[in-house]
């Protein structure tokens, strides 16, 4: 059997440090991850990695207990000087991953390619070659080139994965103690798509406050609530994450009921409960690999309503294309045992989207740790049928 192993580029700030956290903690305590840094100390990374590691604070009750640090870090693997427009560097990182995770007994069962700048273009004035340049290097080209050598490391139709369907924290008691409070969620009486209200979704309050005609916080909402009110202060995370907390027992209704449909072997098969479960502690992989682009609502041609962001935008549509095309790659070789999704976060308290943070309603902006933990619960719920296509925090497509 096929031993999995995990992979996040880059885990050094935002969405990819919070999920490298997160990741630590809900999924089994068997699978090492790989997570990359651009620093040259990487034990340095890795400390901030693990530092002050705690249950997430959206989980629900009763709180899983304190993790075991030593164990994390065992199984928290580092690539330092890890530079995505430095080709060099990641076939550094594959050589380590292949001595690490050798491809005749391991394969990679989740894979994160988030790496991404922004460079504010309103106008065309604004554009310059160089920014565009860097953005597309870092954006397009850097999932591309991860692409390109990790892709190998995903499972072939000859490979046996039964080891990950059936993977589970061993550790943990945390896992079941948590994990049985989902059970609380009752996620198979919920119908796929959801049959709570959504009403109050950060999705649906975007679309009735009819900005950008994006969902639930993008960072061309952003950008038109920016242009609209400059002097707004932000001074409301304490509601933003009791906010959050509420939003998230609606929205969570859908991913999870896709999850619970696509690993009801998973989920039947342990009184830990677990998969499908309606909180956080989803201590369980998928039953295939799947390889994660970051992609942003901004990067649909479709839903294109305001234009600008020239280069940010269009290197985004160039993740979806590659995602498509990654798919593709994956099917012929790994049929039915890998795919590839690309991914919208919302709007996402971090520094790329530091400048608007002022700007936006708190409850269209996310927090690292709440959009990582929607960011699981798709992807984590992710079905075949998925394959090749963006979606959103809502689990909800985006059209390309
Ligand atoms: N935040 C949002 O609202 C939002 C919305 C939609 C999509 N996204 C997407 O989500 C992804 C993560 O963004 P974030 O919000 O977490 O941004 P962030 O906090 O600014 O983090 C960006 C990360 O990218 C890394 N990076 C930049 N250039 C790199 C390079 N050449 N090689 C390797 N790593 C590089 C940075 O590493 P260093 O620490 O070394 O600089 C950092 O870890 C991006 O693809 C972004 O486009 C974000």
């Amino acid at each position: 059997m096929s031993k999995p192993w995990i992979f996040i580029c880059p885990s050094s700030r935002g969405i990819g440090h919070h999920l490298t956290r997160y990741l630590l903690l809900h999924t089994p305590s068997t699978v090492p991850i790989l997570a990359t840094t651009r620093a040259s100390d990487k034990a340095a990374t890795k400390y901030r990695l693990l530092r002050g590691l705690s249950p997430s604070p959206f989980s629900a009750h009763p709180p899983a207990p304190e993790p075991d640090l030593h164990a994390l870090s065992e199984r928290l693997h580092m690539a330092g000087d890890f530079d995505v427009t430095d080709e060099r560097s990641i076939e550094a990182a594959y050589r380590q991953a292949a001595t690490l995770f050798p491809p005749d007994t391991h394969h990679l069962h989740l894979a994160f390619a988030l790496p991404g700048i922004l460079h504010v273009e309103k106008t065309l004035a604004q554009v310059t070659y160089a920014d565009a340049l860097e953005t597309y290097r870092v954006n397009a080209l850097g999932p591309l080139m991860l692409m390109k050598w990790f892709a190998d490391f995903m499972p072939r139709k000859m490979t046996d994965t039964s080891a990950s369907s059936s993977t589970r924290s061993s550790s943990s008691s945390s896992s079941s103690s948590s994990s049985s409070s989902s059970s609380s969620s009752t996620p198979s009486s919920s119908t796929p798509g959801g049959s709570s209200s959504s009403t109050d979704s950060p999705r649906e309050a975007a679309k009735s406050a009819n900005v950008g005609g994006y969902g639930g916080g993008d960072m061309e909402n952003l950008e038109a609530a920016a242009q609209a009110q400059r002097q707004k202060h932000p001074n409301q995370d304490q509601n933003q994450n009791q906010n959050q907390n509420q939003k998230r027992n609606q929205n969570q209704s859908q991913s999870q009921d896709r999850k619970a449909d696509n690993n009801t072997n998973i989920s039947s098969s342990s009184s830990g409960g677990g998969g499908g479960g309606g909180d956080s502690s989803l201590h369980y992989l998928p039953t295939q690999s799947i390889w994660v682009n970051m992609s942003a609502r901004v990067g649909s041609v479709t839903d294109n309503r305001l234009g600008g962001w020239f280069s940010y935008r269009s290197s985004k549509a160039a993740v979806n294309s590659l995602t498509k095309s990654l798919d593709y790659a994956l099917r012929m070789r790994g049929g039915d045992k890998a795919m590839a999704m690309a991914y919208h976060p919302g709007t996402v308290k971090t520094d790329l989207s530091r400048d608007f943070w002022g700007s936006i309603a708190n409850d269209k902006l996310f927090t690292p740790e709440y959009a990582v933990e929607a960011m699981a619960r798709v992807v984590l719920g992710a079905g075949l049928e998925q394959r090749g296509k963006v979606w959103d925090y809502n689990g909800e497509e985006v059209l390309p």
